[in-house]
């Protein structure tokens, strides 16, 4: 098997609206290999939520091909869908989605749960979770007890659950400061040491951005630009100097 988890190819994705059609992504082509954390940034209605959408299998495409790990979309039936859902991506949210009424704990048992994984196995693995990302001792914790970066610390927990070999972000730290935003990217970062989970993150937010290995920038539904690791670091290096629109824009 080649190392590309996901391959993207000529990619569409039309939206009807009335008599209109607008082509949110128009001829996309990227990949992602096992194990790399990719960035995404782009100006607002740029297409960056439906690529994700789409590579998550959350919307179809209407043209192209995409392949997660070796499995093309296009040719899922919905109940392989619904499985590819719960076993090979995990999300994370810009406001965490964490459900209001359960734990800390019983929100990363949700898609363990609904893998059917029995009780003590899940109780088990999500205490496992908590524990790496540094939130055990407030498992029984509600999310209105907990702090923006506690919470989307969770919410990592809960993406981690089935282990699926990719995790994608939709503006993960867009709701942190920038000290718990730094702290996030090192999870991610040493997530991704230990257990080679790939990260697609969409993202306005250069610190995201410099803990990334590649970033693809997207206008109008194309992708525009693709940022190799020499061009981060001469980002990180240029802090103050030049910002993110500028560079990435
Ligand atoms: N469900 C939908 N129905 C119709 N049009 C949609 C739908 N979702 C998105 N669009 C349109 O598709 C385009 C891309 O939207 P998308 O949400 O992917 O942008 P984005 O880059 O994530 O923007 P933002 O940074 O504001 O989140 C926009 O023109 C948007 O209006
Ligand atoms: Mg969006």
């Amino acid at each position: 098997m080649s190392s590309e988890l996901v391959q993207v190819t000529d990619l569409e994705r039309n939206y009807k609206r009335g008599k209109f059609k607008i082509a949110a992504l128009n001829a996309i082509d990227l990949t992602v290999k096992k194990g790399e954390i990719v960035g995404i940034v782009g100006p607002s209605g740029s297409g960056k939520t439906t690529l994700l959408n789409v590579i998550g299998g959350l919307g179809k495409p209407t043209g192209g091909h995409i392949a997660v790990d070796g499995e093309d979309l296009s040719e899922l039936a919905d109940k392989d869908l619904t499985h590819f859902r719960l076993h090979k991506v995990g999300f994370i949210f810009q406001f965490y989605n964490l459900i209001s009424t359960l734990s800390a704990i019983e929100n990363v048992e949700v898609p363990m749960t609904l893998a059917g994984v029995p009780k003590p196995e899940r109780e088990k693995r999500a205490r496992e979770l908590l524990a790496i990302v540094g939130m055990e001792q407030r498992m029984n914790h509600l999310p209105s007890q907990l702090s923006g970066g506690e919470q989307q610390r969770v919410a990592v927990a809960r993406a981690l659950a089935n282990r699926p070999p990719i995790i994608l972000g939709d503006e993960p730290t867009g709701d942190l400061d920038s000290k718990s935003a730094k702290k996030l990217m090192e999870l991610i970062r040493n997530l991704r040491k230990d257990t080679k989970t790939t990260f697609i993150l969409v993202t306005h937010d250069p610190i995201v951005v410099e803990g990334c290995d590649r970033v693809y920038s997207i206008r109008d539904g194309k992708i525009t630009k693709e940022f190799t690791q020499t061009d981060i670091n001469h980002f990180k290096m240029s802090q103050g100097k030049d910002s993110l629109e500028e560079l990435l824009v």
